[in-house]
């Protein structure tokens, strides 16, 4: 008998018909409105899930999963997962790392942009009939090109976005992570590390691409906005939570930094309504991997490393593979 995998979501039916030659498949394609005790109840029928970064997956589901085996995660972030749980209970847990690497950069130059050079503001003001004549001071923005480029988290993701700001841009990258990278990469994206109270005195444009973890909870709050310029701009393409967006709302409101980029949001898709209050953020709904490439090439990856486990005992990207090597 094949085994049996759930799809948690919407996704390509290509990627469907895929799985549906190597295993029973449960689809969602209508979106569910997954409530915990419905999802783990679903999760509990099947050997495998391809999951979309969003759903829980902890001891308490897992407690009433035996016959689970492996979760695949569509996304690269992985904080609905709590893998050292799926460790324990000998489930394997991949993710979908390397393929959006260079989406995202763009989609973090797109904000940073937009945010410096006042796009949707801009672009609000064309559209509401204020536009009267050219005026020299009209809607200025901050400098991108030669400016200084501070990235907090330096990934895959990170290192890319240095890339775009040091050879496209001209500027000059600061960047601070848990370890230092080697000289090679530094030299690769003619990134400088520094601390971060040094980068965020700093920088003109700070970007942040560091994964989610109870470490890394509001990275960015009050504190650290008063460290920074008040002409600099902020962008999240990383996770909610990372940014005390209360405290952002705030220093944006204030004028205490003069604009922000974000996707990603404490608690989305609901956004902190002092942020919808301020004119100078640009607001994404949690798209920095969204070309249909891309998220193909996401979904076509965690199906790989279902079939890979199931077919060969192995997964290509896998987060626990000490739970592997124990099969
Ligand atoms: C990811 O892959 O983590 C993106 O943020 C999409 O969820």
């Amino acid at each position: 008998m094949k085994p049996a995998i759930i799809v948690s979501r919407p996704i390509y039916a290509e990627v469907i018909d895929r799985l549906r030659n190597h295993f029973e498949v449960t689809a969602h394609q209508t979106d569910p409105e997954w409530t915990l005790a419905g999802w783990t109840q679903a999760l509990s029928a099947h050997d495998g899930a391809l999951t979309m970064g969003i759903e829980p997956v902890n001891d308490a589901v897992l407690s009433a999963c035996p016959r689970l085996k492996i979760c695949a995660n569509l996304s690269v972030g992985y904080n609905n997962f709590d893998v050292p749980a799926m460790t324990r209970h000998r489930v394997v847990a991949t993710n979908a790392p390397d393929v959006l690497t260079e989406t995202t950069a763009d989609f973090g130059f797109a904000l940073l942009m937009a945010a410096a050079r006042r796009v949707t503001e801009a672009e609000r003001y064309v559209r509401a009939g204020h536009w009267q004549k050219w005026a020299l001071d009209m809607l200025p923005g901050m400098a991108v090109h030669g400016s200084t480029l501070g990235i907090i988290g330096m990934g895959r993701i990170g290192q890319a976005v240095a890339r775009r700001g040091a050879l496209g841009f001209g500027m000059r990258v600061l960047y601070h992570n848990r370890s230092r990278l080697s000289a090679e990469a530094e030299a690769e994206c003619r990134a400088s590390y520094v601390t971060k109270q040094a980068l965020l005195e700093q920088a003109d444009h700070v970007v942040l691409v560091l994964p989610y973890s109870k470490e890394s909870h509001h990275t960015i709050g009050a504190a650290e906005l008063a460290m920074m310029k008040p002409t600099a701009t902020l962008v999240n393409i990383a996770r909610g939570g990372i940014v005390d967006d209360a405290a952002l709302a705030q220093a944006l409101l204030s004028g205490q930094i003069a604009a922000a980029g974000l996707d990603v949001f404490e608690g989305e898709p609901s956004v902190h309504p002092d942020l919808l209050k301020a004119s100078n953020v640009v607001l994404a709904p949690h798209i920095g991997s969204s070309t249909r490439a891309t998220r193909l090439a996401m979904a076509h990856l965690a199906a790989d490393n279902l079939i890979a486990f199931f077919e060969k005992g192995t997964t290509l990207t896998p987060l626990n593979p000490e739970v592997l090597a124990a099969i």
